[in-house]
């Protein structure tokens, strides 16, 4: 047990896959999982466990924003030896090309800060993806047929941002789509010997104003768990 992760050790998977909603961890975990179990449940930050084809799975909620992952994926890595993360979530899309429900394989992500910023200190790092998993996302996008984008995408730290010229610098340097964890999970990783990767769903749209009515939601999402899952497992 952590102070926020109350499963025993061993009761977490090697992969795990962490939405920001811990809803959609029980629902992904109910969903696609065999015999899937509750591990956590810490502050309602809803953690399970079970298979999928045969191979174990978690799939811990991190909440929104890097300094609420930065807590689970440490934890996740240092004291219950996770070793592939793949965050599934929503973001905002940035470019014309990018269209409501399609999927985004994040490439790298561009922060002005994340929790690591203490220790990186002037270094201005570059988060990315890992490769193996990446590739393997892509493949299995493309078998589905689900329209995906893989390139740069920007985490921010602020949902309401009240300066827009920071999202048109990303916008005119082809960033894909906003969200608000994958900088730090891709940092963690790194310095942790650990694979990320980061698949999103754009659930709106900061160019249109469109935005994915809930009804929709938990169908499209479905498609990015199964990308996630097939990249761990290919
Ligand atoms: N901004 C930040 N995070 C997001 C957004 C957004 O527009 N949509 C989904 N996650």
């Amino acid at each position: 047990m952590t102070i926020h992760i109350g499963a025993e050790k061993g009761e977490i998977a090697e992969t795990v896959l962490m939405p920001g909603d811990p809803y959609r961890a029980k629902w992904a975990a109910e969903t696609f999982l065999q015999d899937a179990r509750l591990v956590n449940n810490v502050r309602g930050m809803l953690g399970f466990t079970g298979t999928w084809k045969g191979n174990p799975v978690s799939i811990q909620g991190s909440g929104m924003g890097m300094p609420s992952l930065s807590i689970y994926a440490n934890e996740l890595i240092r004291d219950f030896g996770a070793k592939t993360l793949i965050r599934i979530g929503s973001c905002g899309g940035m470019q014309d090309s990018v269209g409501i429900r399609d999927v985004i394989l994040a490439m790298t992500s561009t922060t002005l800060s994340t929790p690591s910023r203490g220790i990186l200190k002037e270094l201005n790092f570059a988060p990315c993806a890992d490769w193996g998993l990446l590739q393997a996302a892509a493949q299995a996008a493309a078998a589905k047929g689900t329209p995906t984008h893989i390139g740069g995408i920007y985490s921010s730290d602020v949902f309401y941002d009240e300066r827009p010229d920071l999202n048109e610098q990303m916008v005119r340097h082809g960033i894909l789509g906003v969200e608000m964890e994958a900088a730090e999970l891709y940092i963690l990783a790194a310095r942790h010997n650990c694979r990320a990767l980061a698949v999103l769903t754009v659930s709106d749209h900061l160019l249109t104003g469109e935005a994915l009515p809930s009804s929709e939601r938990e169908s499209s999402f479905g498609d990015m768990v199964e990308i996630a899952l097939q990249a761990a497992f290919p």
